[in-house]
């Protein structure tokens, strides 16, 4: 079915008849139902729908990082996951093979993506490597897409126990930067392999977004970036986004206001053309 481009929307894993777990459930109604929406919107948009992705493995990093500070306090940040569950989604319904590497994320995966969670920034490092590299008889993943918000900053001890309000005073803490994901998989690239960052800006008296993002994007050495503008409501924990996805060889691509899922389909339309 799918070499003939029927879209195949699951199966999911899970509990099975008989008492056995694992692939062979049917996709969630909320599922199949989102599925179909997005092909109506990608026609509407006038565009063909393909299994382009057939024979690829896709892995995509997805939600926010979180630092301990204590066992029950954080640094964390907005990022929901809700962009890259939805790369997985649309990848995996053009027929690739995809991994999601999720950062605290409370949206259910879509069905048949394989699923590698983490919590800190260090622990997503070690994961996007082995995942993008390749493992366990996967091999090695032919698109790389850091769509996750990765803590920047972790504090240098972490309390052992609850740290207690003692009279007025308050805790100084102190910070060391966490390593950069994205730049660590571009030095370790595997072949031909197509890596995306997103940016997430929100302009400064310094330079506007795009200038930022241009900077982000040849201090990072990926191949495209997709520019968010974030703030006042936009970006983080909303449906819908507006994007710009830049790269080094070629004109900006600007992305009308529109649901994560068919920002995640041009993304998706960009990297297929890079693909060997
Ligand atoms: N990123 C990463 N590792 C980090 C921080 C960010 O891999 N420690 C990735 C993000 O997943 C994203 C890209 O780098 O794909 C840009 O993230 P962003 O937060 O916009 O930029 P930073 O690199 O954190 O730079 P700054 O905060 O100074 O804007």
């Amino acid at each position: 079915l799918a070499s003939r481009g029927a879209v195949i929307c699951g199966p999911d894993s899970g509990a099975l008849a008989g008492g056995d777990v694992g692939e062979g459930r049917l996709a969630s109604p909320a599922e199949i139902a989102q599925m179909a929406l997005l092909l109506f919107d990608h026609r509407r948009a006038g565009r063909h729908w393909r299994n382009d992705l057939v024979g690829r493995r896709v892995v995509v990093s997805a939600g926010g990082t979180r630092e301990p500070l204590d066992p029950v306090r954080f640094l964390g940040n907005r990022s929901s996951g809700r962009q890259g569950i939805a790369l997985a989604r649309v990848a995996a319904a053009r027929g690739a093979d995809v991994t999601v590497v999720a950062a605290n994320v409370t949206l259910e995966p879509p069905p048949g993506v394989r699923l590698v969670t983490v919590s800190t920034t260090e622990q997503l490092r070690g994961a996007m490597l082995v995942e993008s590299g390749g493992s366990n008889a996967l091999h090695p993943a032919d698109v790389v897409i850091m769509a996750a918000a990765p803590a920047d900053f972790q504090p240098v001890a972490v309390a052992a126990h609850k740290i207690k309000k003692i009279g007025d005073g308050v805790p100084q803490l102190e910070l060391r930067r966490t390593p950069d994901v994205l730049a660590e998989l571009v030095a370790h690239r595997v072949g031909g392999q197509v890596i995306v960052g997103f940016a997430a800006e929100t302009g400064d008296a310094e330079a506007d977004t795009r200038t930022h993002a241009i900077a982000k994007l040849k201090a990072k050495g990926c191949d495209l970036l997709v520019l968010n503008e974030v703030g006042d409501g936009r970006g983080f924990e909303v449906g819908e986004n507006a994007a710009t996805i830049l790269s080094p060889d070629s004109d900006a691509i600007d992305v009308p206001f529109g649901s994560k899922d068919e920002l995640a389909a041009v993304i998706l339309d960009v990297v297929v053309t890079r693909l060997r």
